[in-house]
């Protein structure tokens, strides 16, 4: 069986003036679960509820990479306030910590150590019995406001705890470019990157539908044409909205196919060198895509050369010849790369040689167990991905 799933988006101009009747209009609980750093940006949010007569409190206790311990903390401030709204203001971990602890609230007798075993895609959860959830995003990239997935850290175990259930996808996405307009360059690139991977690696993936298709199409066409505008004037609030929609598109692009190749390559390095995850996924997407092109793909599975050839006309390039397209939309990408200040291999991103020497047994291994690759069009293991660990070393 296959289905498309997707929150309900609210955005355009004045879209905080339509909340009230978004919401129900009920006068209800809402309770904003946001981290430190955007608490100081949340009052425009919270002023904007409170106009139709919403009770709001916020919580702030969110964190990069949230924790299990967070995500309980987040879980009993809403059991004492108990609200019928959960709203995530804020960046991925952000969302990620407020569906884990609406969750938590939702499920009070779910351990929080047992959410990944509860969660699982097959679990029927009965979400809903007191809350419904809302994610407003602050940056443009995870497409956590998308998508039924959420990544936790288990600070004991030292891991990462990540599951997924088509009940956690929000029920609004509310998109605000004002709310992006503050990211700094560094963060509007790397996030960005971040888009323009899930995209590609949606339409590649072995689970790609007829439905993800135009979907990460759409966002991967978006992004080439605003990420350098949006990295080169934040104030460009047509470019925020564009790449804030691309965002959200994207998610629900790969949220109904999977992300692949790239991401278990990007989560490999983020481990190894400690890399933000939307650089490591801009370093690691030309290369999974040049691999997947001249490699003979899983039976079965799309076929990667057709899939980038698609990509390639989609974009605007006028080659006939499916390699030599393929070839121009790589060149597009590492110019969009370079625009944006972003690292073309790894040595650009200050690996050096013997940190990299050092850590290629992990890379090769870390890659090779992640979940992402089973979504691989192209099998990809032992000395094939030490291989391609290398040419993103030294480049293509
Ligand atoms: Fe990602």
């Amino acid at each position: 069986m296959a289905f498309f799933i997707s929150p309900k988006i609210v955005f355009g101009k004045g879209v905080l003036k339509r909340l009230g009747s978004e919401l129900g209009n009920d006068g209800a609980k809402v309770a904003i679960i946001t981290d430190k750093t955007m608490a100081q940006h949340v009052g425009t949010l919270k002023e904007a509820l409170q106009e139709f007569g919403y009770q709001v409190k916020i919580w702030d206790g969110a964190e990069p990479e949230p924790s299990l311990d967070l995500a309980a903390e987040g879980g009993r401030f809403l059991s004492e306030f108990s609200p019928q709204w959960v709203a995530a203001f804020g960046g991925g971990s952000a969302i990620d910590t407020a569906k884990a602890s609406w969750i938590l609230y939702e499920r009070p007798d779910i351990e929080v150590g047992e959410l990944y075993k509860a969660a699982n895609p097959k679990a029927k959860l009965g979400l809903r019995k007191k809350a419904s959830f809302m994610a407003v995003p602050t940056t443009s990239g995870t497409g956590s406001e998308a998508t039924w997935a959420v990544v936790l850290t288990d600070k004991k175990k030292n891991r990462k705890v990540a599951f997924a259930n088509n009940e956690i996808v929000p029920d609004i996405a509310l998109l605000v470019p004002e709310f992006t307009a503050g990211m700094p360059k560094s963060v509007t690139a790397g996030t960005g990157m971040d888009v323009l991977g899930h995209a590609l690696d949606g339409y590649t993936a072995r689970q790609q539908t007829d439905f993800s298709d135009g979907l990460c199409l759409q966002a991967i066409g978006m992004c080439l044409e605003w990420l350098p505008k949006a990295f080169q004037n934040g104030d460009d609030l047509e470019a925020r909205a564009k790449m804030q929609n691309a965002a959200a598109i994207a998610g629900i692009g790969f949220g109904n196919s999977n992300t692949s190749l790239c991401h278990a390559l990007a989560h490999s390095l983020g481990v190894a060198f400690k890399m933000p995850h939307g650089r490591a996924v801009g370093l690691a997407l030309t290369y999974s895509l040049d691999y997947i092109a001249s490699t003979a793909p899983i039976s079965g599975a799309p076929n990667p050369v057709e899939r980038l050839a698609t990509v390639a006309r989609f974009v605007g390039i006028n080659e006939t010849d499916a390699q030599a397209a393929i070839d121009a939309l790589l060149d597009k990408i590492d110019s969009l790369k370079k625009e944006i200040q972003e690292p073309i291999t790894l040595s650009d991103a200050g690996i050096s040689e013997e940190k990299f020497a050092s850590q290629l047994e992990n890379l090769v291994l870390g890659a090779a167990k992640d979940v992402n690759m089973y979504s691989s069009p192209c099998e990809c293991k032992d000395d094939a991905l030490e291989h391609l660990f290398r040419k993103m070393f030294s480049g293509r």
